[in-house]
């Protein structure tokens, strides 16, 4: 079945815009904060009035938000561009905007000025997790009624963001047990649910960001194949199962049956591989002028095929029970979580963005001086990454409990790497500033005008 590629069937809405340029500002600012979180394991005095623990939840917490804006923008704007599906109400999408934007800006006011009372990850005064919750109402809400008057069956893209979003829902709700005693009280039953409700936070993420990137392959390509296949509903069903049970290889300081650990390690690896596969697959169909008029979103969805194999070896690596009692808590955990987080979540969005960019604004961004720019920028970005995600591991080799070595002499093994990991953070930073900054000017010139 042909796909509608350019087709722009229904009025265009700017929301699912705003979400995407709030979402490549948020990376902008995530990235300056990491390298001055990695400057701070070497010189932890520098910048003293934005110590190690400011730094690192607003990094994360703006990475976060990236992935998540990006997600969320892309099917608030490929729905009625490419699906012929309005969105049932658009004021709802814009008050989902705001709340996000207002509740970013204090979770991120509230860690500069100190006020902490969340667990890791979500380290927040709880309370702010309330608007979350309600505007994850209103775009469920809104995401559900317009997909309602969708005729015939759904591509596998469908799917997989109705899943991640109700999933999101649930296990945000789940990460927040810990507020009733009951969960509180016990360390075991408290890290039991910490730990099972951020790996599914993790898979619900996964099912938004591999839904776009098979809804812009399906759009690049010119055909909804891809979406339909019996492979892409493999990777539907195997995400579902990794989301469900995928917690189960994160959690190790709890005690449960060891099968469901290695059901957590086969799903999640295989889930790779078959998204891996289906990438590589559809590259080969590509006629050379579909790759030409998507040159940027090509380039990305090819760096993150690369990344998904170099992070299934480590993840391979990481799943022996014999290297794994010696990397758990090293800087190797690091890396895995940087390692997809970077290579695939943000390669995949990124691609998203420029499909957006190259069939809305400039369809020869490509040969623009600016798309040279952004070439330019996003191979610095993934050579950076490589020796950014080495240096990591190398730390991590250095800190392995092996052996009588004092703790001490651990660290200082260490302090190279984390040199290295720093400046090539700050390469990665660069390059990575180089492909955001075109991206917001032309999407913000764009949505102005
Ligand atoms: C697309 C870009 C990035 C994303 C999505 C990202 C994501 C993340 C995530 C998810 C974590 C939590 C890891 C964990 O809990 O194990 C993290 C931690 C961290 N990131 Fe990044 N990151 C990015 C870029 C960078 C850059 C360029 C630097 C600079 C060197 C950096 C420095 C750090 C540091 C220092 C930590 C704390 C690690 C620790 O707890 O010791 N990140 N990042």
């Amino acid at each position: 079945m042909q796909a509608e590629q350019g087709e722009l069937a229904a009025p265009s809405t700017k929301i699912g815009l705003w979400f995407i340029n709030l979402g490549l500002v948020a990376l902008t600012f995530s990235l300056m904060v990491g390298v001055l979180a990695a400057f701070k394991y070497l010189f932890p005095d520098f910048l003293d009035f934005l110590p190690f623990y400011k730094l690192r939840p607003m990094h994360v917490s703006l990475a976060i938000s990236w992935i998540f804006l990006v997600a969320i923008g892309g099917i608030y704007y490929y729905l009625p561009n490419y699906c012929k599906l309005p969105l049932w109400s658009p004021r709802a999408a814009r008050l989902h905007f705001w709340v996000f934007l207002l509740t970013g800006l204090a979770i991120l006011g509230a860690y500069l000025m100190g006020y902490f009372g969340g667990r890791e990850y979500w380290e927040f005064p709880p309370v702010l997790a309330l608007p979350i919750f309600a505007s994850w109402i209103l775009f469920g809400v809104n995401f559900y009624r317009t997909l309602a008057r969708h005729q015939g069956s759904w591509p596998v893209y469908f799917w997989m963001w109705a899943t991640g979003i109700i999933f999101f829902f649930f296990t945000f709700a789940e990460s927040y047990l810990w507020i009733f005693p009951y969960f509180r009280e016990s360390i075991i039953r408290e890290l039991t649910v910490q730990w099972k409700s951020y790996g599914a936070l993790i898979g619900s993420w996964n099912m938004l960001v591999y839904g776009t990137a098979i809804f812009v392959m399906a759009k690049i390509g010119g055909d909804d194949r891809v979406a339909r296949s019996k492979m892409a509903f493999s990777l539907y069903f195997l995400s579902l199962v990794a989301l469900m049970f995928g917690w189960a290889h994160h959690a190790y300081a709890v005690p449960f049956a060891p099968w469901v650990r290695n059901l957590a390690y086969i799903v999640s690896m295989s889930e790779l591989l078959i998204l891996g596969k289906i990438i590589w697959d559809w590259r080969a169909t590509l006629k050379s002028y579909q790759k030409h008029n998507h040159c940027q979103a090509y380039r990305f969805l090819f760096a993150a095929d690369i990344w998904i194999f170099l992070n299934l070896i480590l993840a391979i690596m990481l799943s022996v029970p014999a290297i794994n009692i010696f990397t758990h808590g090293t800087h190797i955990t690091v890396a895995h979580a940087m390692g997809t987080t970077i290579g695939i979540n943000s390669m995949i969005l990124l691609a998203s963005v420029f499909f957006v960019i190259e069939s809305k604004f400039d369809p020869d961004y490509c040969a623009s001086r600016e798309g040279r720019v952004v070439a330019f920028g996003s191979r610095l970005a993934n050579i950076s990454l490589f020796v950014f995600l080495g240096a990591l591991l190398g730390a991590g080799l250095m800190e392995a409990p092996v052996g009588a070595q004092p703790f001490y002499a651990s660290t200082e093994a260490a302090r190279p790497y984390l040199m290295a990991f720093a400046v090539a953070g700050g390469g990665l930073m660069l390059g990575l500033w180089m492909v955001l900054l075109p991206a917001i000017k032309i999407i913000w010139r764009g949505k102005a005008g």
